[in-house]
């Protein structure tokens, strides 16, 4: 099921590759207009049946002027649906409809100066010149007939063009980024007066949608979330429970591997705060015993992947059992394979997949459960049906919803957290003993990152236990304890990461506080290992 949607057309954005629609999604979405992203090899009829208030062509990579080059179905620009092209989309409607893009061996990348030539209804509140951002190596040099060029730049002739009749408007600059000092106000002109669209994707009206949605979904059917102590989790939680109340029971698993009070804060917000149903399962041991002896990264992943998994089982086995199976026709929890007299899948679960995951699985409408997520991998007879209440929402959005909701800052601007918890952090054999040292170390590195204030300007900040022993010195004797590790880094998606340049006396800070008041721990190093080569994670 796919959520929404949303009771107004979407701006759609053309998506011409490198992630460069990301952006501007966002940026229509901060103007309170819903946005969706698209394929440009979808067709004209395929872009009109979702009724947009109007289109964004993203920019690119490519040259217009290459073979292959991404293009888009020419039929949509006879649609009356109002089109901005940025950058490489207003090269490339610029030739698709009669007018000329050159390379001129003049590139133009970083900020520049535009000066407004015509006049154009995106550019109201625009002064004469302005500063904008450029990235291109090609230029518009003839303006298709029926536009007109309305401003330019030092290296781009034809940096803005627009033909009135048809509302189809190009600009060679990025008004995404905040470079471009005017852009915002030239996306609000596009989507307010162009195309009309409502400022009506609020905070509050996601919510309400969703709600209503997961409503009509599960009718009343029982419904079970995993928590994992992470944001989305718990945004998915707290939405699903606002819509269905008693119907949701929430299943946190302690493996013994979680950071330092995530557990009595998961407590404390779901069972008392929100008075969500919440089993809380208590699986150190297993999971410690299950690891006894287990050196290779891999194979701990599998272990800790497999045993919560057969937790999770359990867990839906004796709710079944105690709570049945929801009303005639509906799902419920039964997983023992059996179907629904539909044919339909039996039991419905909350996943916290986000907009982007939907993006990159290629299709709007796929709803399949990651196999790195910490649910990852459910035995097919566990035949639950998804409740996505995020798939529309941005990371930043799940965010800002999850404040709505009242959920505490701490969860809700938490530093991601591997779904295999500390054991990937600790090097070599994970005992209770060696998860206890890291998770009061990693305290302190998470405490310091704080109070300096640095925790929210970081993508992770973390401790690492390596499973070397070194010497040192402390007061008149000899130890021969662990040395703890210091990672912390700057990533935008973790696919890329640098290491961040901690100011030294916050490094000293932690330092002396981790050796002091960390009984076992004798030695502290930094990680300076950027991804790639590195990654996040040691293991
Ligand atoms: P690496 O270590 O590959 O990590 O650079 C990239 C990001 O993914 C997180 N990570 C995981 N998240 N289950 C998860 O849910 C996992 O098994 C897992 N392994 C790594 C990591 O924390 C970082 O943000």
């Amino acid at each position: 099921m796919t959520y929404g949607p949303w009771p107004e057309g979407p701006v759609l954005v053309v998506d011409f590759g490198a992630q460069y629609a990301q952006l501007i999604a966002r940026r229509v979405r901060e103007a309170h207009v819903y946005s969706e992203i698209v394929n440009h090899t979808d067709t004209a009829s395929q872009l009109l049946a979702r009724k947009p208030a109007g289109i964004i062509f993203s920019g690119g990579p490519k040259s217009v002027n290459e073979t292959p080059a991404p293009t888009i179905d020419p039929a949509i620009y006879a649609s009356g649906v109002p089109i901005l092209g940025i950058c490489y989309g207003a090269q490339l409607l610029t030739q698709q409809l009669g007018g000329e893009v050159a390379r001129t061996g003049r590139g133009e990348y970083g900020r520049t100066n535009l000066t407004i030539s015509g006049s154009s209804p995106i550019f109201t509140d625009w002064p004469g010149e302005s500063e904008v951002w450029m990235s291109h190596g090609d230029a518009i040099t003839t303006v298709p007939e029926g536009f007109v060029a309305t401003a330019s730049c030092p290296d781009a002739p034809v940096a803005a063009l627009h033909d009135p009749d048809r509302a189809i408007f190009g600009v060679q600059f990025h008004p995404e980024v905040v470079h471009t000092t005017k852009g915002r106000e030239l996306l609000e002109r596009f989507l307010y007066d162009i195309c009309g669209a409502p400022p009506s994707w609020t905070h509050s009206s996601i919510i309400e949608s969703q709600v209503q949605a997961v409503r009509n979904q599960v009718g009343s059917s029982p419904v079970l979330c995993a928590l994992s102590g992470g944001v989305d989790s718990a945004v998915a939680a707290a939405l699903v429970h606002k819509a269905i109340g008693d119907q949701l029971t929430c299943v946190y698993v302690d493996t013994g591997l979680m950071r330092a009070n995530e557990s009595e804060q998961v407590e404390d917000t779901f069972r008392r705060q929100f008075h969500i149903d919440l089993v809380h399962v208590k699986a150190a041991d297993r999971f410690f015993s299950a690891l006894a002896g287990v050196t290779d990264p891999e194979a701990k992943r599998k272990i800790i992947g497999e045993l919560f998994i057969r937790i999770f089982e359990e867990v839906a086995r004796d709710l079944v059992a105690e709570k049945g199976t929801g009303t005639e026709g509906d799902g419920n929890f039964a997983g023992d394979g059996v179907e629904n007299g539909d044919g339909e899948p039996a039991g419905y679960l909350v996943q916290g997949t986000l907009y982007p995951d939907v993006i990159e699985s290629g299709s709007a409408t796929a709803a399949t459960i990651k196999s790195h997520h910490n649910v990852g991998g459910l035995p097919d007879d566990l035949a639950f049906d998804l409740v996505e209440p995020l798939r529309l929402l941005f990371k930043d959005e799940v965010r800002a919803v999850g404040e709505e909701l009242g959920l505490p800052h701490e969860i809700v601007w938490r530093q991601p957290f591997p779904g295999p918890g500390l054991a990937v952090r600790i090097v070599g054999e994970v005992t209770p003993e060696r998860a206890e040292i890291l998770r009061n170390a990693d305290a302190i590195v998470v405490e310091e990152i704080r109070n300096a204030g640095l925790y929210r300007e970081l993508w992770q900040s973390f401790a690492v236990l390596p499973a070397v022993r070194t010497v040192g010195v402390m007061g008149d004797g000899r130890t021969y304890a662990y040395p703890v590790v210091i990672r912390a880094v700057t990533s935008d998606d973790a696919m890329t990461a640098d290491w961040a340049r901690l100011p030294y006396d916050l490094l000293e800070k932690m330092s002396s506080r981790i050796i002091n008041e960390v009984e076992g721990v004798n030695r502290v190093a930094l990680d300076i290992t950027s991804k790639p080569p590195g990654t996040i994670e040691w293991e």
